[in-house]
């Protein structure tokens, strides 16, 4: 595993990290699975966990205490989310921060994430859904002042909305912000037009979220495919997504190099970028734990490969189905 170092704070993170919303929510988890891949990315060197008190109502929070708790003498870095109080994800530009995240609700909720993690403090606290307007409040800002001060927090961040790289520019020139987590991989690259460059500028870490489009860059969905009654992907991939989706994905197919798999590629793509300093992949099963960390080898993908895969971008709305 390869370590890059998590903008301002300094910490020396993987560049594959763990992202898992899957295990808290998704169908088919099993939580004796689940903390055997845990362990298993561990034991590779992995030591950055995204969760969200919202996956599972603090079930993955759980999780992510449990394996922590389980390795006293590793620094293992711990980065969870504050719920929108009105519970509506993405935000709206036209939402009012009082309905979302009021000061005395920024204290309730790290509170309840330390207590799901069993933890006295969490690494990274960030705003599960953000709105560029609110950067001048002084209300969270007095919050996460109070939570860092009394050590409950190490760090802030924001998780800005789907397809909407540039909607926390103001607020990360507050200077106040740590970390940024944003949709990242070969068909998202519009962080790099403005988000990427100001998070040099300001030294902000970046965590590369949902590598394989929730799927599709794995390569493995079809467009008859449906998820059992509940999970979320069957309203996200309706067919006016799905169909486009598995299109975009086989024209990648042609590219993927032998002896890689399309995730694979996916990850490296992410990983050619500087600007990133851990990718937090969601993964269940042991198998895709391994193949995803072995990727962090430090073999760069050939140039005329990353060349050919931006050609590949695909700019996004916001849409009713995209969440
Ligand atoms: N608003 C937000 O803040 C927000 C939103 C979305 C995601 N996130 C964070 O970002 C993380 C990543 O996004 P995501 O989990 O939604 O999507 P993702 O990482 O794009 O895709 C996850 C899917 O890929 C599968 N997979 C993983 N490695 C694979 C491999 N090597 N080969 C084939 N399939 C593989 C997983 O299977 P298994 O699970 O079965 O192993 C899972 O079905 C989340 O877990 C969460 O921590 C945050």
């Amino acid at each position: 595993m390869q370590y890059r170092t998590f903008g301002r704070t300094g910490w020396q993170v993987s560049e594959i990290g763990y992202g898992m919303w899957g295990m808290g929510g998704w169908t088919g988890s099993d939580d004796e699975e689940s903390l055997a891949s845990l362990h298993r990315a561990v034991e590779l060197g992995c030591n950055f966990f995204d969760t969200a008190w919202a996956y599972g109502d603090g079930h993955s929070e759980k999780l992510l205490g449990e394996l922590v708790r389980a390795y006293p003498d590793k620094k293992l870095y711990t980065a969870s989310k504050i719920p929108p109080k009105n519970r509506i994800w993405p935000s709206k530009p036209h939402f009012k921060i009082e309905d979302v995240f009021p000061p005395d609700y920024i204290r309730q909720y790290t509170e309840s994430s330390l207590e799901n993690l069993g933890l006295d403090a969490i690494d990274l606290m960030q705003f599960h859904v953000w709105e560029d307007g609110w950067a001048g409040d002084e209300g969270w800002q007095r919050a996460v002042d109070d939570l860092k001060r009394e050590g409950l927090i190490g760090a802030i961040g924001i998780s800005v909305n789907r397809w909407e790289p540039n909607n926390a520019l103001q607020t990360l020139r507050t200077g106040l912000m740590d970390a940024v987590q944003v949709i990242y991989n070969i068909f998202d690259q519009a962080p790099e037009d403005e988000l990427f460059p100001l998070c040099d500028e300001l030294n902000i870490g970046v965590i590369a979220r949902v590598p394989f489009d929730e799927g599709t860059l794995t390569g493995t969905l079809t467009k008859n495919m449906r998820w059992p009654e509940g999970d979320w992907r069957n309203t996200y991939f309706v067919p006016e997504n799905l169909n486009e989706s598995v299109d975009r994905a086989e024209a990648l197919r042609p590219l993927v190099p032998e002896h890689m798999t399309m995730a694979q590629m996916a990850l490296r793509f992410i990983l050619a970028n500087p600007t990133v300093s851990t990718i937090i992949p969601g993964m269940r099963k042991l198998r895709h734990v391994e193949a995803n960390i072995a990727t962090s080898d430090g073999q760069a993908l050939p140039p005329a490969l990353i060349t050919a895969l931006r050609d590949h971008r695909w700019d996004r709305e916001p849409t009713e189905w995209s969440q």
